[in-house]
């Protein structure tokens, strides 16, 4: 597998004993043609030596954040927005601790908090430490924050210290696949893509207003995706409290009326259209100017609501300048007969379905199932990460556009 020359790939190593396989992860990405930078932790120095990384990459390996020299060469920022992705292998159970509170007193946590990119994260740990709450809490917290980081491993097996388990490293050649196979396949390089994404808010006065629990993980998955495919992506999303991927254009909005707006200007003449938004169908008729006092005890005023535009249909219906369009299905039963449905009323291209009664899939979760129905096709893929799902759906999508 070969990348461009210019994909530039930062390796962060922590202190584990698994940090001697990434010397063969390294030279797996030098030998692809990516153009690799290693940073170690302390902890990691005491493992391997920097000069086994230096002779494999030739450059000096970055470990201090305090250091005048190799601050002058290239700052902790430059360095962060040099890389185009960061891999941390192995990642300890300290250093996934310290990144999930935002940590910045060493190098590998500031870099990371200025970093926008794909990261790849390749856990490592004794199993009971991998096991342990406190862990897991820990990753479920970096993953609700960043769902376009994917993760590798661990791998179940006989560990350094004899006990057996989940917590191995994956192999080198796993975690270099999982990394170069996202960066190589450019199909949608010259493709201009609008992705609608998160919630809406549908205000009913100055401070209060209606909405639902859409997280806009699956948005942003899609439009990282995209942007690594090799496609101009301009997401417009509603509040949602998720980090921009890198080289994403970011229009955000409020209302499904200013997400209408906004999307219908982008779409016009795009090549593709996801709609992953969970857009309010109705919003209140009428929104208070004045902020609602509290008067009696009970409250009997009825909110009428109007309909709001359906986004995806209207961009479906554009006579000129119309994209490839997409649209979501969340659906509880029957998915794939309402999916297509759906697909013929809003006359859309191709419909992804989720069963949302699965538990732990869809709404607000890490992970999804998703089934995509065109006239021509159907296919399944997971249950699986969102990132995994969404490069997926791009590759997908790709091959009909
Ligand atoms: N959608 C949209 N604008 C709306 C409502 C929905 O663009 N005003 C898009 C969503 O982004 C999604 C698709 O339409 O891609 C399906 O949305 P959904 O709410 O499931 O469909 P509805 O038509 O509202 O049908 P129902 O709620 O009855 O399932």
């Amino acid at each position: 597998m070969t990348v461009e020359a210019n994909l530039k790939i930062l390796v962060a190593v922590t202190g584990g004993i698994a940090a001697y396989k990434s010397a063969e992860l390294v030279r797996l990405f030098v030998k692809a043609g990516a153009d690799v930078q290693v940073l170690m932790t302390e902890g990691a120095q005491a493992f391997v030596t920097p000069l086994t990384f230096q002779a494999l990459t030739g450059k000096a390996v970055r470990s201090s954040l305090l250091d005048p020299a190799a601050e002058l060469g290239m700052g902790h920022i430059e360095l962060a927005r040099w890389a185009d992705h960061i891999v941390i292998a192995p990642a300890t159970a300290d250093s996934l601790a310290r990144l999930s509170q935002g940590m910045a007193n060493d190098l590998l946590t500031t870099v990371i908090l200025a970093y926008q990119g794909p990261v790849t994260i390749a856990p490592a740990m004794n199993q009971a430490m991998w096991s342990n709450v406190i862990t897991q809490d820990n990753i479920k917290r970096l993953s609700a924050f960043h769902p376009h980081w994917s993760w590798v491993g661990p791998d179940a097996g006989e560990q350094a210290c004899g006990d057996v388990g989940p917590g191995r490293m994956s192999s080198p050649e796993a975690i270099a696949h999982q990394v170069l196979g996202a960066a190589t396949d450019k199909t949608l390089t010259g493709k201009r893509v609008v992705i609608s994404a998160g919630p809406t808010r549908e205000r009913l006065d100055p401070v209060r207003y209606i909405s639902n629990f859409s997280s806009g993980k699956m948005g942003y998955a899609l439009a990282q995706a995209a942007q690594q495919a090799g496609a101009d992506v301009v997401l417009v999303s509603g509040p949602v409290a998720l980090q921009v991927p890198k080289g994403v254009r970011l229009v955000s909005v409020e209302s499904a009326q200013d997400m209408h707006d906004a999307v219908m200007k982008a779409a016009v003449g795009s090549d593709l259209f996801i709609a992953t938004a969970a857009v309010a169908d109705y919003r209140p008729e009428t929104t208070a100017a004045q902020k609602m006092k509290k008067s009696d005890k009970t409250l009997s005023r009825t909110i009428d609501l109007v309909e709001n535009p359906d986004i995806v249909a209207s961009v479906a219906r554009l006579t000129t300048g119309r994209p490839f369009v997409v649209g979501f299905a969340a659906e509880t039963h029957d998915a794939v007969a309402y999916g297509q449905d759906k697909r013929v009323k809003k006359q859309l291209d191709m419909v992804v379905i989720n069963d949302v009664s699965v538990p732990g899939l869809g709404f607000g979760s890490d992970d999804n199932q998703v089934t995509l129905v065109s006239a021509e096709i159907q296919e399944s893929y997971g249950p699986a990460a969102k990132i995994r799902i969404a490069q997926w759906l791009i590759e997908k999508i790709a091959d009909h556009l």
